[in-house]
């Protein structure tokens, strides 16, 4: 079959079923196409699959690291320690809140805040207080969360856990308990997105998960105005209720400057049925990795997948490689093109946050060669549960061909993949 029939496979890409969309018609064709009961029932289902007592849904993940961070109170002035490895929002919540943000180095192996980068930022905010601690579980591989509390709460930081990756993961904890990425065990928060290429969508989505019901609640005013109806928090009660003491109808309170990062009915109604899709969702990307990791150490020493981190059980959402493109003699844009000519999609994940113009210009030349030597040589591979193991081997066979590792006219078609 000649190469340009082969679909084209993204690097990620949502999974979406008739069951998926029945679930969204439904909530269209309801009364309500907001603030209905999709969201919190959709708020009870994830918190029970993540382990987690409350969880608050909103329209992103970057709003629930907004929330969050406005939830533990990070003030004007503090500090924020952020990896310099992460989507950009990770930074840019704490930014909204007028939060001075402290890059912290990763591991260059794994792209992971770690204690030692962690307690090296510390050091870098000199006498400024210290807010907030986001650790991001970077392509699903999970930051170091007890140590990392142990630091913060020195400090007198909140921790609120960049999770966006992360969804379906579990940690072994001292204690030798497994514990599931949302439960918030070791933070104040978890933060996720349900993006289209994330592990489970909503279309745009995030759920903020804690176990304090006081971040919960005020996480629900922020998300809609600062505004309450619940007249057991009203706090004006001379407007709120009427002579007789029966609460005003048309009454509601702003408490705090709140926004609108709400999320919809049909939205919720689109998480809650991929919700019921995640174990199967997560079982298809385990496999897909061990296919990956299986096959290629056959591409060594030029390619290298992430280290496995001990006590960890992953729900990857990316699957990333490191590739000495220097001794490959080629350019990661090269390479990049080479395998999107074979239809094959590729991503980088990501340019370390200080190194983009507004965090550069804000905060000078970023020291962070952690950062620049993860973000150097790696590269995100195709990953999604709908990948067939045949399209791992054609990958495998393609990142071969385009390194130079087997001769140039080798068939995608060998069963077993990878005899190169
Ligand atoms: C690590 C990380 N943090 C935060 C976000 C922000 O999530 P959203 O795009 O839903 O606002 C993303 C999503 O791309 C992410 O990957």
């Amino acid at each position: 079959m000649p190469e340009t029939a082969l679909p084209f496979l993204p690097y990620g890409r949502q999974s979406i079923d008739e069951a998926d969309i029945a679930a969204v018609a439904t909530a269209l064709r309801s009364d309500y196409l907001t603030t209905g009961p999709a969201v919190p029932a959709f708020e009870t289902a994830f918190a029970a699959a993540v382990g987690a007592e409350h969880a608050v849904v909103c329209n992103s993940g970057t709003a629930a690291l907004h929330m969050a961070l406005y939830g533990v109170d990070l003030q004007p002035g503090q500090v924020a320690i952020v990896p310099a490895v992460s989507f950009v929002a990770t930074a840019n919540a704490a930014r909204y809140l007028g939060a001075d943000v402290v890059f912290a180095d990763v591991d260059p192996q794994t792209g992971l805040m770690t204690v030692d980068t962690l307690q090296d930022a510390v050091r870098a905010c000199g006498n400024r207080r210290i807010g907030a601690v986001l650790p991001v579980h970077l392509n699903g591989w999970i930051a170091p969360l007890a140590e990392i509390d142990a630091v913060a709460r020195a400090h007198g930081a909140a921790v609120i856990e960049d999770s966006c990756h992360a969804l379906g993961g579990f940690y072994a904890d001292a204690d030798g308990q497994g514990v599931s990425i949302g439960a918030a065990r070791h933070s104040a928060a978890a933060c996720f997105s349900l993006h289209p290429v994330k592990t489970m969508t909503m279309g745009e989505g995030g759920i903020l998960t804690t176990a304090d019901p006081a971040l919960a609640a005020r996480a629900r005013l922020l998300r809609s105005h600062g505004i309450t109806r619940e007249p057991d928090r009203f706090l004006q009660t001379d407007q709120a209720f009427d002579g007789d003491g029966a609460v005003n109808p048309w009454y509601y309170e702003m408490q705090v400057l709140g926004f609108n990062y709400r999320a919809t009915d049909f939205a919720c109604a689109l998480g809650q049925s991929q919700l019921a899709r995640l174990p199967q969702f997560i079982r298809r990307r385990r496999e897909l990795a061990a296919r990956y990791d299986r096959l290629l150490p056959s591409l060594a020493p030029l390619v290298r997948p992430l280290p496995s981190q001990a006590g960890q059980q992953p729900a990857l959402h990316l699957y990333v490689v490191r590739i000495d493109f220097a001794a490959a003699g080629l350019s990661r844009a090269q390479v990049m093109r080479g395998l999107a000519g074979l239809g094959i999609g590729t991503q980088v994940h990501y340019l370390p946050i200080p190194r983009q113009p507004f965090y550069r210009d804000l905060l000078g030349e970023p020291h962070c060669p952690g950062a620049d030597s993860y973000y150097q040589s790696c590269l995100s591979l195709p990953f999604f549960p709908d990948m067939a193991d045949s399209d791992v081997d054609r990958v495998v066979i393609g990142l071969a061909r385009i390194l130079g590792l087997s001769p140039a006219d080798e068939s995608s078609s060998s069963p077993e993949g990878v005899t190169l």
